[in-house]
């Protein structure tokens, strides 16, 4: 599927002329700042809205559910290094025996905390699997610790995995696979201190530390076992759960939204706002760096090898979801803001790769900040997935370390950064840097001194910006907001000059 190649625009005549202050940027080619595990560009379905049915799956004529080929395709086109499933809360709801066999003879559950819809268990293990091959992902299944019995989970990994002759795996044989799947990525339970059943994490830690015992190692596979991290600032139950079982852990997996408005009275809109609540929703997903440096402190006190990764497992912006959706649905649109949000949280990512090896944005198809949105036959790309796409240079590749004056964004007497930035060489030797400015009024010129600056030359770049703070993509519009070539950088007096406008994130290939 061609994406994005058949609209090559100039990004420059769009721009409206504004006055552009100045900033130094001096990138380190030769000091790495880490890894950046292509793994913190995961994703994340669960069954819920018309993420699973309606989202990645579809009914055919006959009423039976079929993979989406223009959903996968995107995703593929995009890369997918890592699906999460069931869930989130779901996980801790969901029996996977209920999942498996032949689908008429499937019970069906009510899925209480997503709409009360009825769930038939079209898709299953098996189904989840066939996905997985065709997206060519790494699974993370996460067992149901909060309803669920330590023999079920433990027959679930058995039915996944075993090599060899077991009951699980005569059953997975008599279901049609032979072969064991071998899921090495495995989640104990899912945010245990609310919907996965509200656990104090002392209690948490014994639970998973019994749960964990019973994922035994076979010789295809061994266990990468994930327990239930904090949500957002909550620093003790890192603490409490590192410091009890922080020996059996090998990921801890951390929540933490972006939310404009409150929990608890009255989300923000998704398109429908204006200046104060973009600068708002900023400032709530800048939190994401002081949340993973308090949880990185308290890992560091019981882990000072730095064993265990911080896997950030949920993260994404949480809106009001769109008036006429079903409730529970948490169908919403996606804006520039909601991309810039994304590409200033990966620049955080990337400035904490000594422990944040895996992330998931939530959630992949039609569920709060989704990368494709679809509706009926019809399939948009959001303007998030523009940014994972633009950031796809940044996988797998040596982070550099880079200092950066980025400027003051100001707003009703308050200030955030204005820009953020990540820098990176890849395996050939390629320099990518991407730039955000999330300052909707102000452009910025950002000028970047690097090693070798001589033997520097801008090879690609591509923009994504608007004249709209909620620009976005509709069914009618799909490409109303999607990145274009950038032609505002350019090599001068032995600098890399670049000419960001307002409201932007731009990468560049040098
Ligand atoms: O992603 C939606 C929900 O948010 C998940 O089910 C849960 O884990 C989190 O609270």
């Amino acid at each position: 599927m061609k994406l994005l190649s058949s609209i090559i625009l100039s990004a420059s005549l769009a721009m409206p002329a504004m006055a552009a202050s100045t900033h130094k940027m001096t990138v380190e080619t030769e000091e790495s700042a880490g890894t950046i595990s292509r793994h913190i560009y995961g994703h994340f379905a669960e069954h819920l809205g018309r993420g699973i049915y309606d989202g990645l799956w579809k009914k055919d004529d006959n009423g039976d559910y079929i993979i989406r080929d223009d959903v996968v395709d995107a995703l593929k086109e995009l890369g997918v290094p890592n699906l999460r499933w069931p869930g989130g809360c779901f996980a801790d709801y969901y029996f996977w025996e209920d999942g498996i066999g032949p689908k008429d003879e499937r019970p069906s559950v009510v899925n209480n905390l997503w709409g009360g819809v009825t769930e038939d268990n079209s898709v299953g293990t098996h189904e989840f699997m066939d996905l997985v091959a065709e997206l060519e992902t790494d699974p993370i299944v996460v067992g149901n610790v909060g309803s669920g019995t330590v023999e079920e989970m433990a027959n679930w990994w058995q039915y996944i995995n075993h090599p060899g002759n077991s009951p699980m795996s005569k059953l997975r044989a008599e279901n049609g696979r032979e072969k064991p799947w071998n899921v090495k990525y495995w989640g104990v339970g899912n945010e245990s201190w609310g919907c996965g059943g509200n656990m104090r994490p002392e209690y948490y830690a014994d639970l998973y530390r019994r749960f964990a015992t019973f994922l035994h190692p076979y010789e295809n596979v061994k266990p990468f076992r994930i327990a239930a991290g904090a949500a957002g600032a909550d620093y003790n139950w890192t603490d409490v759960v590192m410091e009890r079982a922080g020996d059996m852990i090998d990921g801890l997996d951390l929540h933490h939204y972006t939310i404009q408005g409150s929990w608890e009275t009255h989300k923000g809109q998704a398109v429908d706002f204006d200046e104060s609540d973009w600068f708002e929703l900023m400032d709530r997903a800048i939190e994401m760096d002081e949340i993973i440096t308090g949880h990185k402190k308290m890992m560091d006190k019981h882990d000072p090898e730095k064993r265990v990764w911080l896997i950030v497992g949920e993260w994404g912006t949480w809106h009001e979801q769109q008036e006429g959706s079903i409730p529970g649905f948490l169908y919403q649109q996606n804006t520039l803001r909601d991309a810039l949000t994304a590409s200033v949280t990966l620049d955080i990512f990337h400035q904490h790769l000594d422990r944040v090896k895996m992330a998931n944005i939530a959630q992949t198809v039609n569920v709060l900040q989704a990368m494709i949105l679809t509706d009926g036959e019809q399939m948009l790309l959001t303007p998030t997935y523009h940014v994972f796409d633009m950031y796809k240079v940044h996988r797998d590749a040596t982070a550099l370390k880079f200092k950066l004056n980025e400027g003051k964004y100001r707003y009703d007497g308050k200030s955030l950064p204005a820009l953020s930035a990540t820098a990176s060489m890849d395996k050939e030797g390629r320099t990518h840097i991407s730039l955000t400015n999330i300052d909707p009024n102000q452009a910025r010129t950002v000028e970047i001194e690097l090693e070798d600056m001589d033997n520097v030359n801008v090879s690609a770049g591509r923009i994504l910006t608007a004249e709209a703070m909620n620009a976005h993509n509709t069914f009618d519009q799909p490409n109303n907001l999607v990145p274009v070539e950038f032609d505002g950088a350019r090599v001068e007096d032995g600098k890399l000059i670049v000419d960001m406008p307002a409201k932007s994130l731009v990468t560049l290939t040098l």
